[in-house]
């Protein structure tokens, strides 16, 4: 079976671009829409309810656009709404959550650290995920408030971010954690920063990857994969505002990729 309708793919602003890059690497031939809803980024601070009524808007548009599964490419989604949008779609959906079982495993420091929004952090989700992998590690958990807004000004390599980044690190780097896991689909962009900050022990993960992965996985089984081989797909980008950061952020122009500003 060849099915060549796109993966559909949003976040609240532009960082959910880290997780389409690992889909589009792993399924060149898949046809991808990405969704950046920058008009309500963040989601971090908003309340369960509006966040699940602001994933069910981005959902419906990804429907009326042929999706064939979502990939909600925000922990603060995925932790909030994911379970409501199981239950009101049929299309399959996946989300991404903070790793942080891979982490509690492997850290000889039995302390790590987890950056990610507070809507992220307060979810029953990332709770119960807590409880059973890293009940005898210490985990160090920091709201990242402050850099999904200067990540969707543009500004995720500046002094400022560096500043915020130093200050919000703190309290690990005083754990001595050896794992950091990056609990927003924004904060891979803030890994040049984080590596000049952390010490060189301390490794950096993401979701990213697995996320593509179980993407994959989940076509597979549900026998949507685009089987049409050898042929890759121009993916199409959304934004609800100028789209210039999230431009910058794929490098539109050097690779060709359309982005259009999209009321949603
Ligand atoms: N990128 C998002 C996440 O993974 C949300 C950040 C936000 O909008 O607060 O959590």
């Amino acid at each position: 079976m060849n099915d060549p309708r796109p993966i559909g793919i949003f976040d609240s602003g532009v960082g959910g671009t880290s997780i389409w890059k690992e889909i589009h690497q792993l399924l060149p031939n898949e046809k991808t829409i990405y969704l950046s809803d920058s008009k309500n980024a963040p989601y971090g601070i908003k309340t369960q309810e509006e966040i699940i009524r602001l994933s069910i808007k981005n959902t419906e548009k990804l429907l009326e656009m042929n999706s064939k599964i979502i990939v909600v490419a925000c922990n603060t989604a995925t932790t909030n709404a994911i379970k409501v949008l199981r239950s009101t779609y049929k299309v399959p959906f996946i989300g991404i959550e903070p790793a942080i079982k891979p982490a509690a495993l492997k850290s000889n420091n039995k302390a790590i650290g987890i950056l990610a929004t507070r809507g992220t952090l307060t979810s029953e989700l990332f709770t119960q995920t807590s409880e059973i992998y890293a009940r005898d590690i210490n985990v160090i958990e920091v709201e990242g408030n402050g850099l999904v807004e200067l990540i969707e000004s543009g500004k995720r390599g500046s002094e400022e971010a560096e500043d915020l980044l130093k200050k919000l690190l703190k309290p690990m780097l005083e754990a001595e954690i050896d794992y950091l896991v990056l609990g927003c689909s924004h904060y891979p962009y803030l890994i040049p920063l984080l590596k000049k900050i952390l010490p060189k022990n301390v490794e950096i993960i993401d979701s990213g990857e697995a996320v593509a992965k179980q993407t994959k996985a989940i076509l597979q089984q549900n026998g949507l994969l685009n089987t049409g081989e050898g042929k890759t797909e121009k993916p199409e980008f959304f934004s609800n505002i100028d789209p210039e950061v999230l431009s910058n952020i794929i490098e539109a122009k050097n690779h060709g990729y359309k982005v259009t500003r999209l009321d949603f």
